[in-house]
Protein backbone atom coordinates (compact mmCIF):
# COMPACT_ATOMS: atom_id res chain seq x y z
CA UNK A 1 0.00 0.00 0.00
CA UNK A 2 1.40 3.48 -1.17
CA UNK A 3 2.06 5.68 2.01
CA UNK A 4 2.02 9.68 1.19
CA UNK A 5 2.43 11.91 3.83
CA UNK A 6 0.22 15.59 3.63
CA UNK A 7 1.87 18.53 5.13
CA UNK A 8 0.12 21.86 6.40
CA UNK A 9 2.05 25.07 6.94
CA UNK A 10 1.64 27.72 8.67
CA UNK A 11 -1.64 29.05 9.72
CA UNK A 12 -3.13 26.63 7.86
CA UNK A 13 -5.34 25.95 10.92
CA UNK A 14 -7.07 29.00 10.71
CA UNK A 15 -8.88 27.80 7.55
CA UNK A 16 -12.00 28.95 7.61
CA UNK A 17 -12.11 31.72 9.98
CA UNK A 18 -8.60 33.65 8.33
CA UNK A 19 -9.23 35.61 5.02
CA UNK A 20 -12.19 33.44 4.12
CA UNK A 21 -12.73 35.47 0.54
CA UNK A 22 -9.29 34.14 -0.36
CA UNK A 23 -8.56 30.72 1.14
CA UNK A 24 -12.56 29.98 1.37
CA UNK A 25 -14.71 28.70 4.19
CA UNK A 26 -13.83 24.78 4.70
CA UNK A 27 -11.96 24.44 8.04
CA UNK A 28 -8.61 22.17 7.98
CA UNK A 29 -10.37 19.10 8.96
CA UNK A 30 -13.24 19.50 6.31
CA UNK A 31 -10.05 19.57 4.32
CA UNK A 32 -8.66 16.47 6.01
CA UNK A 33 -11.55 14.66 5.93
CA UNK A 34 -12.42 15.52 1.83
CA UNK A 35 -8.44 13.62 2.16
CA UNK A 36 -9.71 10.70 4.23
CA UNK A 37 -11.99 9.83 1.59
CA UNK A 38 -9.57 10.40 -1.36
CA UNK A 39 -7.56 7.97 0.33
CA UNK A 40 -9.96 5.20 1.28
CA UNK A 41 -11.49 5.31 -2.47
CA UNK A 42 -7.95 5.26 -4.08
CA UNK A 43 -6.77 2.16 -0.93
CA UNK A 44 -4.00 3.85 0.18
CA UNK A 45 -2.72 5.24 3.61
CA UNK A 46 -2.41 9.21 3.81
CA UNK A 47 -0.97 10.64 6.74
CA UNK A 48 -1.59 14.54 7.27
CA UNK A 49 -0.08 17.02 10.01
CA UNK A 50 -0.15 20.81 10.27
CA UNK A 51 2.55 22.99 11.90
CA UNK A 52 2.96 26.79 12.42
CA UNK A 53 7.36 25.86 12.78
CA UNK A 54 9.62 25.88 10.19
CA UNK A 55 12.05 23.61 12.12
CA UNK A 56 8.83 20.84 12.88
CA UNK A 57 8.09 20.67 9.01
CA UNK A 58 12.17 20.31 8.45
CA UNK A 59 12.23 17.57 10.68
CA UNK A 60 8.89 15.20 9.67
CA UNK A 61 10.51 15.88 5.98
CA UNK A 62 13.56 14.49 7.12
CA UNK A 63 12.10 11.24 8.90
CA UNK A 64 9.59 9.96 5.86
CA UNK A 65 12.54 8.10 4.51
CA UNK A 66 11.38 4.49 4.65
CA UNK A 67 8.38 5.67 5.57
CA UNK A 68 6.40 7.60 3.05
CA UNK A 69 6.81 6.96 -0.74
CA UNK A 70 5.35 10.89 -1.58
CA UNK A 71 4.97 13.99 -0.25
CA UNK A 72 2.35 16.36 -0.66
CA UNK A 73 2.86 19.95 1.05
CA UNK A 74 1.52 23.17 1.30
CA UNK A 75 4.24 25.13 3.08
CA UNK A 76 2.35 28.07 3.00
CA UNK A 77 4.27 31.40 3.70
CA UNK A 78 7.19 29.11 3.75
CA UNK A 79 7.04 28.73 0.09
CA UNK A 80 8.39 31.92 -0.06
CA UNK A 81 11.30 32.09 1.94
CA UNK A 82 12.21 28.47 2.95
CA UNK A 83 15.90 26.89 1.60
CA UNK A 84 15.21 24.87 4.84
CA UNK A 85 12.49 22.81 4.09
CA UNK A 86 13.54 22.88 0.47
CA UNK A 87 16.70 21.33 1.49
CA UNK A 88 14.94 18.43 3.54
CA UNK A 89 12.73 17.97 0.48
CA UNK A 90 15.86 17.22 -1.85
CA UNK A 91 18.05 15.32 1.45
CA UNK A 92 14.87 13.47 1.55
CA UNK A 93 15.04 12.54 -2.46
CA UNK A 94 11.09 12.21 -2.02
CA UNK A 95 8.88 12.88 -4.81
CA UNK A 96 6.71 16.10 -3.37
CA UNK A 97 3.65 18.14 -5.31
CA UNK A 98 3.31 21.82 -3.84
CA UNK A 99 -0.09 22.81 -3.51
CA UNK A 100 -1.74 25.85 -2.19
CA UNK A 101 -5.41 26.71 -1.90
CA UNK A 102 -5.35 30.16 -3.80
CA UNK A 103 -3.42 30.54 -6.98
CA UNK A 104 -0.43 32.21 -5.94
CA UNK A 105 0.72 33.63 -9.36
CA UNK A 106 -2.32 36.46 -9.74
CA UNK A 107 -1.36 37.69 -6.22
CA UNK A 108 1.64 39.93 -5.10
CA UNK A 109 4.76 39.95 -6.73
CA UNK A 110 6.31 38.69 -3.46
CA UNK A 111 4.18 34.84 -3.50
CA UNK A 112 5.01 33.73 -7.26
CA UNK A 113 8.48 33.25 -6.16
CA UNK A 114 9.17 29.41 -4.70
CA UNK A 115 11.88 27.89 -3.43
CA UNK A 116 9.99 24.40 -3.29
CA UNK A 117 7.98 24.35 -6.58
CA UNK A 118 12.14 23.55 -8.30
CA UNK A 119 12.65 20.27 -6.49
CA UNK A 120 9.15 19.57 -6.81
CA UNK A 121 7.66 17.13 -9.57
CA UNK A 122 4.95 19.99 -9.96
CA UNK A 123 2.68 22.36 -8.28
CA UNK A 124 -0.63 22.85 -8.08
CA UNK A 125 -2.00 26.14 -7.81
CA UNK A 126 -5.64 27.65 -7.20
CA UNK A 127 -8.49 25.29 -6.85
CA UNK A 128 -9.37 25.35 -3.01
CA UNK A 129 -8.90 22.61 -1.27
CA UNK A 130 -9.28 20.53 -4.46
CA UNK A 131 -5.35 21.73 -4.48
CA UNK A 132 -4.57 18.93 -1.83
CA UNK A 133 -6.91 16.20 -4.10
CA UNK A 134 -5.25 16.77 -7.37
CA UNK A 135 -1.64 16.81 -5.61
CA UNK A 136 -2.75 13.25 -3.99
CA UNK A 137 -3.81 12.26 -7.15
CA UNK A 138 -1.09 13.38 -9.10
CA UNK A 139 1.41 11.39 -6.39
CA UNK A 140 -0.17 8.19 -6.78
CA UNK A 141 0.03 8.56 -10.23
CA UNK A 142 3.48 9.09 -10.52
CA UNK A 143 4.28 6.26 -7.94
CA UNK A 144 2.10 3.74 -9.98
CA UNK A 145 3.48 4.44 -13.17
CA UNK A 146 7.12 4.50 -11.50
CA UNK A 147 5.89 0.79 -10.12
CA UNK A 148 4.70 -0.06 -13.66
CA UNK A 149 8.09 1.27 -14.89
CA UNK A 150 9.73 -0.60 -12.61
CA UNK A 151 8.14 -4.48 -13.25
CA UNK A 152 8.56 -3.97 -16.99
CA UNK A 153 12.52 -3.33 -16.11
CA UNK A 154 12.31 -6.70 -14.31
CA UNK A 155 11.01 -8.61 -16.46
CA UNK A 156 13.30 -7.22 -19.33
CA UNK A 157 15.90 -10.35 -20.91
C1 LIG B 1 -1.00 29.58 0.49
C2 LIG B 1 -0.43 30.77 -0.27
C3 LIG B 1 0.70 31.42 0.52
O1 LIG B 1 1.22 32.54 -0.20
C4 LIG B 1 0.20 31.92 1.86
O2 LIG B 1 1.26 32.46 2.61
C5 LIG B 1 -0.54 30.88 2.61
C6 LIG B 1 -1.43 29.97 1.89
C7 LIG B 1 -2.21 28.94 -0.22
O3 LIG B 1 -2.55 27.81 0.09
O4 LIG B 1 -2.84 29.60 -1.07
O5 LIG B 1 -0.49 30.83 3.83
O6 LIG B 1 0.01 28.57 0.57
Amino acid sequence: MFRILVLHGPNLNLLGIREPAMYGVQTLSDVNMAIGQLARREGIHVEVRQSNHEGELVTWIQETRGQFQALVINPAAYTHTSVAIRDAIVAAGLPTVEVHLSNIHRREQFRKRSYIAPVSLGQISGFGPMSYLLGIQAALDYLRMRESDERKELKKP
